[in-house]
């Protein structure tokens, strides 16, 4: 269906592509992985139309084809979901779904029309948004599936899905894989670009692998490739992750005093009675289905959200009176949602990560020297392995990089309290190992750590214990032999059964 060879591109003095090629076959999912920086966005950049090659062919259906814009491509049939999120905040949920141009009755837009071909994909896709809200003021899951709409809607014979689950919870992620499986079946070529390598390997035909901008595996099948030796082709240094502890973390070595607790928390519509501690030295998860409430105790804790009734207290004692307060009292808020992460995106990197340390120093405080925070700065980055000059600009760095970037400005905070919301979402499985590493490092130095996964593993091997919300209330606690991936799992779908807490 697809054939892309000797793929180049350069961006300034990076090498993206060096000499890249694939093949997409008629009704295969084919997975495309690689370390952030790799160079997996620019090559279906290039394959969409997005962005134009220094060199290289691609052909489709056979024929030659040079694509002179992402609309020509979408034309021929190649249709793109990219990374960073692109839906028009200030459009309806139907606007968005005709980019290049909405059917039309008699010379006229037709809002009917438009309904009629958006029903069908959008419940296939299980999501149901009224037509004409504003899809900025649509929740994340539901911006992300608009999109994969949008471009289910141009009937693609090739679909390139550029790491689509990024932003989605597990449940929607599931949905997705079921519907990318059903259109590969009905003969298009799916590309899909993922760090979940479990989910890759459960969804795809074949996988290839990039590395440096290089491909060092071409389109294995899937069922011949062991997760081991694709991390290795990833890594390029078999037995890169033995080092990554996957045991079961160590008790708190000395448990601190509490340092985070809630007391009878409630927020209307979010939480019910609903009172927690986490303890210097603890790594505490928090697990529950969309809207159970868990994502609300990392609100309370970082003064985004002020109950209605019981209390919040923070290290310094007191409750968080806004998001800066909570700042400034030493809680740190790491989301994975990076498609709205607040990275400067034209500032150099050293000022990204120094950004909070400087806000907790005050206005009236001492100048560090520049050169001192570049240093420290370039320490963080080399540490989570960024693949960046320090002095470069943020926007030009590969997606999973900028929540590298994200991490490092935390860590360079130095935080007593870290409230993490799917901090490894995007990120490599190097670098989310290298994550797991500093979150424990931490909290052997005695802060404190709650944290949210939509990925269960995740939870299982940083976490203490972990707490399982539902409907706003805590059900239920899992801690040593008992926290698996299963027992979390039906925890949080089922419950427990009898009074285990
Ligand atoms: N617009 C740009 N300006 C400058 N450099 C860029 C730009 N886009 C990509 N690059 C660089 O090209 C390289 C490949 O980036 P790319 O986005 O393709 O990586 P990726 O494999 O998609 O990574 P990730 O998993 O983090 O999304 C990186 O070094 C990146 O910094
Ligand atoms: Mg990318």
């Amino acid at each position: 269906m697809l054939v892309a060879s000797g793929l180049v591109k350069h961006y300034g003095g990076v090498t993206a592509l060096d000499g890249v090629g694939i093949t997409l076959d008629a009704g295969e999912v084919h997975a495309l992985v690689g370390e952030n920086g790799a160079g997996k966005s620019t090559l279906v950049k290039i394959v969409s139309g997005v962005v134009r090659p220094e060199g290289g062919t691609i052909a489709l259906d056979r024929a030659p084809v040079r694509f002179a814009g992402a609309r020509h491509a979408a034309a021929q049939g190649v249709a793109i979901v990219s990374q960073e999120l692109m839906t028009y905040d200030d459009l309806t949920v139907l606007e968005n779904l005709f980019p290049y141009g909405a059917p039309r009755r008699r010379g006229l837009v037709s809002t009917r029309e438009m309904r009629r071909l958006a029903r069908p994909v959008l419940s296939e896709l299980g999501i149901d948004p009224p037509p004409h809200a504003r899809a900025g003021d649509l929740p994340l899951t539901d911006r992300q599936m608009l999109e994969i709409c949008r471009a289910l809607l141009q009937e693609p014979r090739v679909l390139i899905l550029d790491e689509p689950t990024s932003a989605l919870p597990r449940d929607a992620a599931e949905r997705l894989a079921g519907v990318v499986r059903r259109l590969a079946g009905r003969g298009l070529a799916v590309l899909y670009i993922s760090h979940f390598l479990e989910e890759v390997m459960r969804i795809a035909d074949r996988v290839t692998v990039l590395r440096d901008g290089r491909v060092v595996r071409p389109g294995a099948e899937a069922a011949d490739v062991s997760l081991d030796s694709l991390v290795a082709a990833m890594l390029g240094e078999p037995g890169a992750l033995a080092a990554a502890p996957r045991a079961m973390p160590a008790a708190p070595r000395s448990p601190g005093g509490v340092a985070v607790s809630l007391t009878g928390v409630t927020v209307p519509g979010r939480l019910r009675d609903v009172s927690l501690t986490a303890a210097g030295g603890e790594i505490v998860g928090l697990a529950g289905l969309q809207g159970a409430g868990h994502l609300a105790v990392l609100d309370a804790v970082c003064g985004r959200v002020r109950p209605a009734s019981g209390s919040v207290r923070l290290p310094d004692g007191r409750a968080p009176r806004s998001a800066r307060h909570a700042v400034t009292s030493g809680v740190a808020f790491v989301s994975g949602d990076r498609k709205g992460r607040g990275l400067m995106l034209d500032k150099p990197l050293w000022e990204n990560v120094t950004a909070v340390s400087w806000l907790g120093q005050g206005r009236g405080g001492f100048l560090p020297r520049r050169a001192r925070l570049v240093d420290r700065a370039r320490g963080h980055l080399e540490r989570l392995r960024v693949r960046g000059d320090v002095r470069a600009g943020a926007g030009g760095l590969s997606g999973g990089n900028q929540q590298k970037v994200v991490l490092a400005k935390w860590l360079d905070a130095a935080p007593s309290v870290l409230a993490l919301d799917d901090p490894t979402r995007g990120v490599d499985v190097g670098a989310r190992a290298e994550l797991h590493a500093i979150v424990r490092g931490l909290a052997a130095e005695g802060k404190a750590v709650l944290i949210a996964s939509s990925d269960l593993a995740e939870l299982v091997e940083l976490c203490h214990r972990v707490v399982v919300f539902q409907r706003g209330r805590i059900v239920g606690s899992l801690a040593g032999a008992r926290l698996t991936e299963p027992e979390l799992s039906v925890a949080m779908n089922a419950g427990f059964a009898g009074p285990a807490r």
